[in-house]
């Protein structure tokens, strides 16, 4: 009998089912919450309801696109954190009640630990490209700057990690004191194509080891800016692109001056790319430069798989499923985690 696995993520502001059989994708739905943009980031509230509005559509629709009945499946799979708190019930909630009814198991996955397995999603048809063990990830996020040493599926090392504000979460904020839309991460990407990435100059940080921290950028973007705008309140609309791209550029030097003294220190020349900011277009070239300087062997997820998405969390699933890796039906959602 073939294993089939429906998955659920909810943990921040999409609602995501996938089906996943035999490790081989079959669908994988995704309704993104387009309510917060008006507030300029994710209100909790407002999530967990859109959450309880597209969670029935959006796994009948996932079914459906596999051509799966739920008779057929073989365990569910949910996002049990980190994430927000309300968000995460409405996905465990539905998957703990549905597990329940069908008499399947449960499994539950680690959001950050999705992320890195994106990168083993297979479908049908495609070639795979799975980086091997071990292998090192930069896993940047709107919640998350992480430099991991991955050994196996389920043994994940973090070797540095940002000790405040997280990457997206910087250019999220850049973006929304610009005046620009939310969220900043794919408005900035835009502009920062037409503009000089030398224009300006940023404070980069200076803190041990394989940490991050973008609160002192951040920071000093901001007083850049005021300082400008008193000398010509037209500054940012006259050089948005050269902001964008000096800030794009400051953000992609910090993650890789890290990420290039993980590669030295442990000597693991696979180095894979996660989570939403993997979609910038400056980091991307960063990690295929590398590649072609002949240094790394790089990887780096396609687009739909690198924001919030359940196909990461079918994967994780699959996996669990194959060592009998089973939660138990008390296992609370939780908010934060460290892999
Ligand atoms: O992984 P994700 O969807 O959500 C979290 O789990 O946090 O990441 C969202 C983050 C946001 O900060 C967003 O601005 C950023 O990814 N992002 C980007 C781009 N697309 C999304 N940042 C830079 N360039 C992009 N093209």
């Amino acid at each position: 009998m073939p294993t089939t696995i429906l998955a659920i993520e909810s943990s921040c502001d999409d609602t995501s089912a996938a089906v996943i059989r035999d490790g081989i994708l079959l669908s994988n739905v995704t309704a993104s919450q387009k309510v917060h943009e008006m507030y300029g980031g994710v209100v909790p509230e407002l999530a967990s309801r859109a959450h309880q509005q597209n969670i029935v559509p959006v796994v009948d629709a996932a079914l459906k696109n596999a051509g799966v009945t739920k008779e057929e499946l073989s365990a569910i799979a949910v996002t049990l954190g980190p994430g927000l708190m309300g968000s995460l019930l409405v996905g465990v909630s539905f998957a703990k009640g549905l597990a329940v009814s069908l008499g399947i198991p449960l499994i539950e996955a680690n959001h950050l630990q999705g992320h890195i397995l994106a990168h083993f999603i297979h479908t049908e048809g495609e070639p795979a490209n799975d980086p091997p063990y071990p292998f090192l990830c930069l896993l940047v996020s709107g919640g998350n700057s992480q430099i991991v040493k991955v050994t196996a599926y389920n043994r994940m090392e973090i070797l540095g990690q940002t000790i405040d504000d997280a990457a997206g979460e910087a250019i999220d904020k850049c973006s929304k004191v610009m005046g620009l839309g939310y969220p900043g991460g794919p408005i900035i990407d835009r502009l920062a194509r037409e503009g000089n990435p030398k224009a300006f100059h940023f404070a980069k940080p200076n803190i041990p080891e394989m940490n991050y921290s973008f609160s002192g950028l951040k920071t000093s973007f901001l007083y850049f800016l005021r300082d400008k705008i008193k000398e010509n309140p037209q500054f940012i609309e006259e050089n948005k692109c050269d902001l964008a791209a000096s800030l794009e550029a400051t953000i992609v030097d910090i993650l890789m001056k890290k990420l290039k003294i993980a590669v030295k220190e442990t000597g693991i020349t696979h180095v894979a790319l996660s989570g939403g900011v993997s979609a910038n277009t400056g980091l991307r070239q960063a990690f295929k430069n590398m590649e072609k300087s002949g240094r790394w062997k790089i990887y780096i997820p396609k687009f739909s798989y690198t924001t919030d998405n359940a196909a990461m969390i079918a994967i994780t699933g699959y996996y669990k499923f194959l060592d009998g890796e089973y939660c138990p039906l008390s296992k609370p959602a939780y908010s934060r985690t460290i892999l």
